[in-house]
């Protein structure tokens, strides 16, 4: 457990302690760049056998964009034969939309009879109950720990979308979930897939060897002109437009911090081999201001502090016509990278490194299923939970920080017992209420840093330290 304290002593350590910390995380994160582990004992593993050249079944869980793009990729991996199953989604459109799409891509592999198509927010049991030996999990977030724990329990593989959780007790189900899979044997992939690229994998492999000596700070960037919005339609349910409209309510989405700036945050993390422990920053609503914007801010700006003192600074935008990056950089006492460019130069700006797969040539998303399957098929469990649960709940953080507007301490944060939504309770969308509702006027709360917004998140908004217990007055004698 990190306290004010020791930040404040790592802060004014040395740069041999810096360079030892850089050494010895460069090792890990070489060794562990895609987070493969070969299970102990395969005899006690069910899913831990070597598949070799046996076809592998797969189930899809969310049948929209992302889900299909990766079940495609599944099956277009090259080391054998991968079949999709069983599918479920929360809509019917959806998943005929996503299944004409994966036939037409993969007419031999696609074999989903009507009795293996199902519809609702259940329908995921179903796929779970299937013969499937991997799961893709591609629904909102706010789903993701509710199906890994049931998927990790049903004795699947799983590949499951960033992010993989919306609020603190979400991420520690995530965790403890990530410890049964270990023990059981089954591979757990996280679609970070920056870490499966190979200009990423070789430009962190010059950082983390120390081209441009100790790392003095981070810059990290999601800015850009924002994304869909579905509009309500006649007669649907206030859960069913959020359900669908998604990205605007935090108990899906956990807010575009969470949802496409984790990204960037796991990038610096994967640098520095570390988690931050501190975070302050600010944000708010700029432009997203309609009732079509539900809830989350349109821009956010953090600097985390790690526990040996390097500082991160976070920018996130969606706003039109503005400066936009979707980018990471670091600096270090003899240079600076251009991580997401894989370019790196000293400081007189001359180029040191250059990785040769340029931007746009990396296809990460395929090459994160090539990595997973191939693994699969030689008997190895890669594990990349705890990474992807930390790195989610680090951009968890960063929201709870420009909320409060407070400086918040992940310890805190992490043990948050404050959850968005009870969605394990969610069994009918023309049914069940919305975990959150509009006013009169058919706006949502919004937080206010420093302020009320009580609704929403109490924890948030108190940043998260504990009140003091009044200590009990003296009984009169
Ligand atoms: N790694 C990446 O680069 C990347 C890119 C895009 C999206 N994503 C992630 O993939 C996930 C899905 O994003 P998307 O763009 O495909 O969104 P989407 O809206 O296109 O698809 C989500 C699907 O999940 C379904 N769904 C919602 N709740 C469900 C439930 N309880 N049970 C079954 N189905 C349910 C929806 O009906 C929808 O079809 C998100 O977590 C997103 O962050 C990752």
């Amino acid at each position: 457990m990190t306290n004010r304290k020791d930040i404040k002593n790592t802060e004014t350590k040395n740069d041999s302690t810096r360079r030892k910390f850089l050494k010895d995380s460069s090792k890990i994160a070489v060794a562990g760049a895609a987070g493969t582990i070969i299970t102990p004992n395969l005899a006690l593993a069910r899913s831990a056998h070597a598949f070799g050249s046996d076809t592998i079944k797969i189930g899809l869980i969310g049948c929209g964009g992302r889900g299909t793009g990766a079940s495609i990729q599944a099956m277009n991996t090259t080391s054998g034969n991968v079949e999709l199953v069983a599918m479920a989604d929360a809509f019917q459109n959806r998943l005929d939309q996503s299944l004409k799409t994966c036939t037409n891509n993969h007419k031999d592999k696609v074999r989903v009879p009507k009795d293996r198509q199902f519809v609702g927010t259940n329908a995921y049991e179903k796929v779970l109950d299937s013969d499937a030996d991997m799961v893709i999990l591609a629904t909102p977030p706010g789903f993701r720990p509710l199906h890994f724990e049931k998927a990790v329990n049903a004795g699947k593989n799983v590949f499951m979308e960033k992010p993989v959780g919306v609020d603190a007790p979400g991420i520690r189900r995530v965790l403890r979930a990530t410890e049964v899979a270990k023990k059981k044997g089954l591979a757990v992939a996280v679609g970070l897939q920056r870490r499966h690229e190979r200009a990423y994998r070789e430009t962190m492999e010059q950082l983390h060897g120390g081209l441009i000596g100790d790392l003095i700070h981070t810059r990290v960037y999601w800015n850009g002109g924002g994304v869909w919005t579905r509009p309500r339609d006649a007669g649907e349910t206030e859960l069913q437009y959020q359900m669908k409209n998604w990205y605007y309510f935090n108990w899906l989405c956990g807010d575009h911090i969470v949802e496409q700036h984790i990204h960037n945050l796991d990038v610096a993390n994967w640098l520095m081999n570390d988690y931050p422990v501190k975070a302050q920053g600010m944000g708010g609503r700029q432009v997203r201001t309609g009732k079509d914007s539900g809830q989350i801010f349109d821009h956010h700006a953090v600097e985390f502090t790690y526990a040996n003192g390097h500082r991160l600074l976070s920018h996130c935008r969606h706003i039109k016509e503005c400066w936009n990056s979707v980018s990471e950089h670091t600096h270090g006492s003899k240079g600076y990278a251009d991580i997401s460019a894989g370019r790196i130069f000293d400081n007189n700006g001359k180029e040191i490194f250059k990785c040769k797969e340029g931007k746009g040539q990396r296809g990460g998303h395929q090459q994160e299923h090539h990595d997973l399957f191939a693994d699969l098929r030689d008997g190895k469990v890669p594990n990349e939970g705890e990474y992807g649960a930390k790195s989610t709940f680090t951009a968890i953080f960063g929201r709870m920080a420009t909320y409060s507007g407070k400086e918040i301490y992940w310890d805190d944060a992490i043990n948050s017992n404050i959850s968005l939504c009870d969605v394990d309770a969610l069994t009918d969308l023309a049914k069940d209420p919305a975990p959150i509702n509009p006013d009169a006027d058919g706006n949502y709360p919004v937080p206010v840093p420093g302020a009320g917004a009580k609704d929403i998140i109490d924890w948030e908004i108190s940043g998260g330290r504990k009140k003091k217990k009044k200590k009990a007055a003296a009984k009169p004698s």
